[in-house]
């Protein structure tokens, strides 16, 4: 299994020397009830089969099986355990569990996941894994465990590969503590845009359970968290994720801070077991201190590594992107993220640039594109180039399409959602979306009369999406392309 983003891995220093056992064990109810039955009834039709195969002496049946067994098992159990959480309390209770499975040198490495434990170990004195398993359950007294955990031998070849796996993301995990530390260290400047409008859309008070996706320095949160109400805040950089702690540790429990992309919300909000909440806010893009610090690669006027990435885990740079892609995929990039005109122009000249020396840095790119389009009034030649570039890197509208889809079942009835837009491609999607579960009605010019939305599922809270006023363009010129919708569940 893959470890989700909040799980929490270790590795032993000592390294199998024998045959290993892999163990899954998970809560209760972490899986529907009726897709347990599925994979139990498929799963022992499977080893009746097998047992049949092995009577007749049949090893390329018995492979064959075995493979299917294990792809069963892997759609059926373990992917889910992973992806989705429906109870999803064991993440947060790990404390004894951990201390016992360090305890035991027999365990050579462990993956917690939000709701499961995934385990090697290799067996040492008299106890089997069934009295091991009993023993590392018993540590954990206030989990419900499913009775049946999953336990597969593993040569040691395999558990050496699958104890390096753990290893690995132990390494990322720390690394990425360590940066959010750093971060927590460094000054972090953002003015919130359309703060009182957006944050009293969501109506806070004392009791209301809200969730921003887009925590960056926390400037709506405070104006949640003053209100009275409970918050999640997502964030997918670690550096505002940071400074939001630092601002708002006032808050105490009131607030909950989330790593992870909003794309992911309704899991991400699971797996702590929140199903659903009073209102949601996104204020879509990046934050000032992301375009500020020359060493995240998001501006064009400071020297800086092609980066643009607001997740720094994430697996794909700006740079990865310029000096792989085909010119066909340049230009497309450029083309619908960017609108640039001169897509593929300026595709072909990163192409024959790129043949001579990769394209590392910020500034090098920008010349790359000056030279193809000289500047014509006030704005840089390369400002369109950069938008397309960091909306691919981020699959900023792949991740607003997410959220969009599912924000309408995070909420309540009555729940709020908001979202504030910063350009014409965003908020397109958004006042698509919204129009199309705000319309009670649809027609069509073949049909006789418009028949009820099968999708309708809210109301619009302003007719027309709300921008700044002069005082605050006066003060913050980041919100003159600001625009803030607003609907509210049925
Ligand atoms: C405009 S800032 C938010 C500022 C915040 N409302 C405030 O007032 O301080 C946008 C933030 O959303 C984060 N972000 C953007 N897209 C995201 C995504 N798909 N998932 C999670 N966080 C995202 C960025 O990292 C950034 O910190």
């Amino acid at each position: 299994m893959m470890p989700a983003p909040n799980s929490l891995c270790h590795a032993a220093d000592s390294s199998p020397t024998g045959p290993c056992y892999r163990v899954l064990m998970w809560e209760q109810d972490a899986l529907a009830p009726e897709a347990l039955a599925q994979w139990a009834t498929a799963r022992k039709e499977l080893l009746a089969r097998m047992r049949d195969a092995g009577i007749k002496g049949s090893r390329g049946m018995l492979a064959q099986l075995e493979n299917e067994l294990r792809e069963l098992t892997a759609r059926a159990v373990e992917a889910p355990l992973v992806t989705c959480a429906r109870s999803a309390r064991l993440i947060t209770r790990v404390g004894a569990l951990e201390a016992a499975l360090r305890a035991d040198s027999g365990v050579l490495a462990y993956r917690f996941h939000p709701a499961a434990l995934e385990l090697l170990v290799q067996l040492q004195g008299e106890l089997g894994v069934d009295a091991l398993v009993a023993h590392w359950q018993a540590a954990a007294t206030d989990v419900c465990w499913y009775p049946a955990p999953l336990v597969e031998c593993l040569s040691p070849r395999e558990a050496m590969e699958w104890q390096a796996g753990c290893r690995v993301a132990a390494m990322e995990q720390a690394a990425a503590r360590e940066a959010e530390e750093e971060a927590e260290t460094r000054p972090f400047h953002h003015v919130t845009v359309l703060a009182r409008e957006a944050v009293d859309a969501l109506l806070p008070a004392e009791g209301r359970v809200l969730v921003d996706a887009t925590l960056g320095g926390g400037g709506h949160s405070e104006l949640m968290l003053r209100a009275g109400a409970t918050v999640w805040g997502i964030d997918q950089d670690p550096a505002a994720r940071a400074a939001a702690r630092k601002r708002l540790a006032a808050y105490g429990e009131r607030l909950h801070i989330v790593a992870g992309n909003f794309r992911n919300a309704a899991t991400l909000l699971a797996e702590h077991g929140v199903e659903q909440v009073d209102g949601l806010l996104a204020d879509i893009g990046i934050s000032s201190p992301q375009v500020d610090c020359a060493e995240r690669g998001f501006s064009f006027l400071a020297e800086g590594p092609l980066d643009m990435r607001m997740n720094p885990a994430a697996p794909r740079s700006a740079a990865d992107i310029v000096n792989t892609a085909t010119e066909a995929e340049l230009a497309d990039i450029l083309w619908q993220y960017g609108e640039e005109r001169a897509s593929r122009a300026i595709a072909r000249r990163i192409v024959q640039e790129r043949a001579k020396a990769p394209i590392r840095t910020t500034t090098q790119l920008a010349a790359i594109i000056s030279s193809v389009l000289p500047r014509k009034g006030k704005q840089h030649p390369a400002t369109r180039s950069f938008q397309a570039l960091r909306i691919a890197v981020n699959d900023e509208l792949g991740a607003l399409e997410a959220l969009l889809e599912s924000g309408l079942s995070l909420l309540k009835s009555g729940g709020r959602f908001a979202i504030i837009t910063f350009h014409s491609l965003e908020d397109r999607a958004v006042k698509r979306y919204f129009d199309r579960v705000t319309r009670p009605e649809i027609d069509r010019p073949e049909w006789p009369s418009p028949r009820p939305n099968p999708e309708y599922a809210a109301r619009s809270i302003f007719r027309k999406p709300l921008t700044a006023g002069e005082a605050e363009l006066a003060s913050n010129p980041r919100a003159r392309s600001a625009k803030l919708r607003v609907i509210e569940k049925l």
